[in-house]
This record gives structure tokens, C-alpha cells and sequence, in this order.
């Protein structure tokens, strides 16, 4: 496979930082095969890309598998709504964490929480068989719908043509392509009991996912071994898993946060509120490593005339779909 880069030490990972931001430039993923599958080569590796991430699995650092969940003990009383805990099932192609979209309070400030940009997966004991990881790059199939579809693209830029909710967390009135401030177009996508689409953007969303999802010229198996950790673009590719078969797999996950921007408050006295309290387990941790990936723009990445184009779907979007009334 050429989306790999073998490491033997943390200084190797280092030397190869060019290679790893180009392969992360070019398809939006790359497989890094690293010294040793301990928790800590996952954590130095993820935090040479930014602040991490945490979930209401993870531990303190973020790390989420074996052993976390040190956050919050709430989220085992929904279990159901996890996919791909404690189960063997296939996991259909999603971006991570689409139902994030809000704001925390962080030392005074109140700040941005969204999902996170890079996404890390560290085999530490492959499945016995099956469980192979599937990547679809959603650049290719925007650039295609570009040329064959734009009204489906219109579809899914108006504000609210999905609501994704897991939990005790909802993403409400967001759609699946957005303009991120870098540039890039960034996509949020899944497609299962986590979703809600109104009438008119239903069908759009079982398309995209039915006809490029799950169509074989988009998809990619990507079968981990032992010590290698997947990096995932999380606002351009899409990821998901096939069916696992024996009880060994073993994997660690985890995450590179948004850069997050500041809410200002009307009269500069931003508080914690209640509505927000269900954020408090997906705030940043501060990366004490140095960003060796700062200059690597994320997201969906378009030629000019196809970013012309994209940004004029997205201007008519809200007004084809006006959201409120
Ligand atoms: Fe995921």
C-alpha cells in the first residue's frame, strides 16, 4: 500500500514528517506503522498534529479503548446508541463525532466545539478475521457530483437538511457540506438511527450514501496490523469497519480537535450554562508537543473553478431550503 510511512522511533516519525503531510494532502488518510503499539506512541504521534480531543469514553488524555472511560460512567446506560462498542457488526461510513456542534466555557472564554479535524485508529491486536477498516475520500465523490449532480450538492449545503444525535448530544440545523475557514469544504456525514433529515433532503442523504458510499470504485480496505495507526482526515474522508469475526481485536482511538474560536458575550460575562453542560467531556487538552503538521489544511480541497462552483451550491443552498418558517 502507498499511503504508508514506517517509523522505528518517535525521531523517524519526525524525519518523515514531509511524506506523511503529503499523503494526508493528497488522499486524506495515511497508515503510519509506528515502533510499538503502546498508548503513549499513539499519544506522542497525535499531538504532533494539535490539541487533542476528549470523549465521554476517553481517559483524561483522550485515549479511547482499552481501559478508558475514565470521563463519565452515564453514556453505558445508552450503550446502544455507541456503534461499534461491544459489538461485531459492520459500522457504516461516517465522519466521527457529527453530533458535536456547540460551545464550553475554557478558562473564562467561551469556545467552539465541533467535530474534530483528524481522527487517529492504533491496531494493537488485529481481529482474527474480518474487522478490516474502510476509507472513502469524499473529495472524489464531490468532485464527481460537481460535474453530474450539483443540485444534490445544493440539497446537502442547506443549513439544517440533517440533525444528527447521539446520546445526550444533538447537532441540530448543520448540513453535510460546509465552507471551512482555511478554505476547504468540510463534509459531516452518517447515515443511521443517529440521523433525522427533514422530508426534502432525505432522499439526497440515502443517495449520497447508497450510490458513492457504498459504491466499490470509492471505497478502500484498509486491513490494520499490529503497531500501525490509521490518521484520518475527518473533514474530508469517511471511515468505517467491516464485520469482525472472533473476540480479540483490540484498537485505541483518538483525536485532533477544531481549531476552536471564541463566543463573545453581549455584556463580557460568559458563563457556564446548563445547555451546555453535555460538552464538558469533549473539550481540548492542550498539546504539550510542538504542531510538526500546522501548515496542512484539512478538509476538502478544490481547484478554483470547482471551489467557484461550490461556494455559489452552498450561497443558493439556504435559499432553496430556508430553514426556519
Ligand atoms: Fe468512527
Amino acid at each position: 500500500m502507498i499511503n504508508r510511512v514506517y517509523a522505528s522511533s518517535y525521531e523517524g516519525f519526525v524525519s518523515q514528517k514531509i511524506d506523511i503531510a503529503n499523503h494526508l494532502h493528497n488522499e486524506g488518510w495515511c497508515i503510519i506503522e509506528a515502533w510499538n503499539s503502546d498508548p503513549e506512541t499513539l499519544l506522542q504521534i497525535a499531538s504532533s498534529f494539535g490539541n487533542l480531543q476528549t470523549h465521554v469514553r476517553s481517559n483524561e488524555q483522550g485515549i479511547v479503548g482499552l481501559g478508558g472511560d475514565t470521563l463519565s460512567g452515564d453514556w453505558k446506560e445508552n450503550i446502544d446508541e455507541y456503534r461499534g462498542v461491544a459489538s461485531n457488526d459492520p459500522f457504516d461510513m461516517h465522519t466521527d463525532a457529527s453530533f458535536l456542534n456547540g460551545m464550553f466555557l475554557v478558562n473564562g472564554k467561551m469556545q467552539t466545539i465541533t467535530s474534530p479535524k483528524i481522527l487517529f485508529l492504533q491496531c494493537v491486536v488485529p481481529a482474527d478475521s474480518g474487522g478490516e477498516n474502510v476509507i472513502v475520500d469524499h473529495q472524489k465523490i464531490l468532485l464527481e457530483l460537481l460535474h453530474t449532480n450539483p443540485s444534490l450538492i445544493k440539497t446537502l449545503s442547506a443549513p439544517g437538511c440533517a440533525a444528527f444525535c447521539r446520546d445526550d448530544q444533538i447537532a441540530y440545523g448543520v448540513s453535510v457540506y460546509r465552507k471551512l475557514s482555511n478554505g476547504n469544504f468540510g463534509v459531516r456525514f452518517r447515515f443511521d438511527q443517529a440521523v433525522y433529515c427533514p422530508t426534502w433532503s432525505f432522499e439526497s442523504m440515502k443517495s449520497v450514501h447508497k450510490n458513492y458510499h457504498h459504491n466499490e470504485k470509492f471505497r478502500q480496505y484498509v486491513p490494520l496490523r499490529q503497531k500501525e495507526i490509521l490518521i484520518v482526515d475527518n473533514w474530508r474522508v469517511l471511515h468505517g469497519r467491516e464485520k469482525i469475526f472472533g473476540m480479540n481485536r483490540r484498537f485505541r482511538r483518538m483525536w485532533v480537535s477544531a481549531n476552536p474560536h471564541e463566543m463573545l458575550n453581549a455584556e463580557n460575562r460568559p458563563r457556564m450554562h446548563r445547555a451546555i453542560n453535555h460538552l464538558a467531556a469533549y473539550c481540548d487538552v492542550p498539546t504539550m508537543f510542538t504542531n510538526l503538521f500546522v501548515d496542512i489544511k484539512f478538509g476538502i480541497k478544490l481547484n478554483l473553478s470547482n471551489q467557484l462552483q461550490m461556494e455559489d451550491c452552498i450561497r443558493e443552498a439556504a435559499i432553496l431550503h430556508p430553514m426556519y418558517g
